[in-house]
């Protein structure tokens, strides 16, 4: 081996070509074991001004070779050590969950092997894997043969995926017109995406991004629970056509972020084939219920078009890790581009990049494949079962507490309420969210806060399988006192 001091710093082939690699991943294990067994809340508690000083003064013109050890040790203690604990009880904000241990030790294969799935010459056996995991997603949708998909890096670049193959595939079917090739046209100002008032931002942001303008996503009314009022959708898109507008895509949502709520997703699939529209489904929450005994609700979904699935919502993996569903997939061929340098018309092997946005990307697919060989469906299935009835239970809680209001009742793994007790004085929005700041910055809570019929919420989202009732009790207590100490 050389001794050239980067050789170092990179994994070599051949007997010991790995030893340092191999020290290293037990040097981070150590420091996050370490950390895991003295973490006390969900964030440090340091002043954001002085952790974000800190952070600022670090200097990165240094010369030489440091040792990774002490690196390591800095990584730990300035920056992970003042990181937000996902896996604390009192985190419990955002749909965001704390990963699988099977997930993060495919994170080392991921990592170490560093793949890249555009092409076959770059992934090898990764791409028949993630090929195969999308076969068998397809099925557990009820999709038909051939149906596919690919891995993204979430829910948001898997509906504006969907959204943009929608309008592609709609204005080619209907008008012969090729938007790949000739941009938007007289066709910008017609274009419209029919989506909920709860739908996800993100439909908006493809709107945007497609250069529809954020105009061009009509919202339609939702009912108390955060769902789609069906009865309003024909007359809207009825009307839509009579203007003259180009209704090309239809979002239902399963799992809206705040209500959880999911739309009718077998009405909306037939209100969309009435009219020839693209039914794309953001099953980026509520898609886990597929694996349990609520399942029922998800009826319709499997006539969509599209389905978006985010596996680092409530499948537990470690971010990132989403994909994209089509239930035709030679629709794909609406994102592909050939490359001379990669993935020609003259290769026999497949090239994944023909089915996305991205060109670079992750091996996320093991991950998935790894939490099916590993934990499988029966389990994963009673974990997503285990947190709907435990969100049931905490909403009973918050009920028959005095010093809160239920602001909703929980429809997925998320609830909706507000601080309403004395302390809370004339102005309850000002105070509920001062009251999430203080919890947040002083390390004693970490939840989420949004607003419900112009009315200031907190929120917790569900999302560790492993927390007793006790956790939320003392939670709630906690929230309960920290509330009356508030200045
Ligand atoms: C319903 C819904 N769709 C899409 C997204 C975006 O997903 P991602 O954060 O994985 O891009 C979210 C994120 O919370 C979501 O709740």
């Amino acid at each position: 081996m050389s001794d050239e001091a980067w050789f170092d710093q990179f994994i070599q082939l051949g007997a010991g070509g790995a030893t340092r690699y191999g020290a290293a991943m037990q040097a981070c294990t150590a420091q996050l074991t370490t950390l895991f067994e003295r973490v006390t809340g969900p964030y440090s508690g340091l002043d954001p001004a002085e952790l974000l000083r800190r952070l600022h003064a670090v200097d990165f013109s240094a010369t030489s070779v440091r040792p990774l050890d002490d690196v390591l040790e800095e990584v730990s203690r300035d920056i992970a050590s003042h990181a937000i604990v996902v896996q604390h009880p009192n985190c419990i904000a955002h749909l965001h969950t704390p990963p699988l241990v099977s997930s993060l030790a495919a994170e080392r294969f991921i990592a170490a092997q560093n793949l890249s799935m555009d092409s076959w010459d770059q992934s090898g056996a990764a791409t028949f894997v993630e090929q195969k995991v999308v076969g068998h997603l397809c099925g557990l949708f009820g999709y038909p043969d051939g149906a596919d998909g690919v891995f993204t890096s979430g829910g948001t670049q898997s509906n504006i995926m969907a959204l943009l193959m929608a309008r592609d595939w709609f204005l080619w079917e209907r008008y012969q017109y090729r938007v790949q090739f000739n941009g938007l046209g007289a066709f910008a100002e017609r274009l419209r995406i029919v989506a909920s008032a709860k739908s996800h931002f993100t439909v908006d942001k493809a709107a945007s991004v497609m250069g529809l303008g954020e105009k061009a996503v009509v919202k339609v009314p939702v009912l108390d629970d955060g769902s789609m009022d069906a009865n309003q959708l024909d007359a809207i898109v009825d009307q839509l056509l009579a203007d003259g507008l180009i209704a090309f895509a239809l979002v239902g949502t399963a799992g809206t972020t705040d209500h959880g709520a999911i739309d009718d997703l077998g009405r909306l699939a037939a209100v969309a084939r009435r009219h020839g529209m693209w039914f794309h489904v953001d099953g980026a929450y509520g898609s886990a219920l597929i694996l349990g005994e609520e399942r029922h609700r998800l009826a319709g979904l499997e006539q969509s078009d599209s389905l978006t699935v985010d596996f680092h919502k409530m499948w537990f993996q470690a971010v990132s890790c989403g994909t994209l569903l089509l239930r035709e997939g030679t629709r794909f061929r609406h994102l592909l581009y050939k490359s001379e340098y990669l993935n020609r018309d003259t290769d026999d092997l497949p090239n994944l990049v023909d089915k996305t946005l991205s060109t670079t990307r992750r091996f996320d697919a093991l991950k998935v494949y790894v939490m099916l060989r590993a934990v499988g469906t029966e389990v994963l299935g009673r974990m997503v079962d285990h947190l709907l009835r435990q969100t049931r239970k905490v909403a009973d809680l918050v009920r028959l507490h005095s010093g809160f209001e239920l602001l909703a009742p929980p429809r997925l793994s998320t609830l909706l309420f507000r601080y309403v007790g004395h302390a809370a004085g004339g102005d309850m929005d000002a105070f509920n969210r001062r009251l999430r700041a203080h919890l947040l910055t002083s390390g004693q809570a970490v939840l989420g806060e949004t607003t419900i019929a112009g009315r200031a919420a907190l929120k917790l989202t569900l999302l560790n399988p492993c927390l007793l009732m006790d956790d939320f009790d003392r939670l709630l207590s906690m929230i309960a006192d920290a509330a009356e100490r508030l200045d």
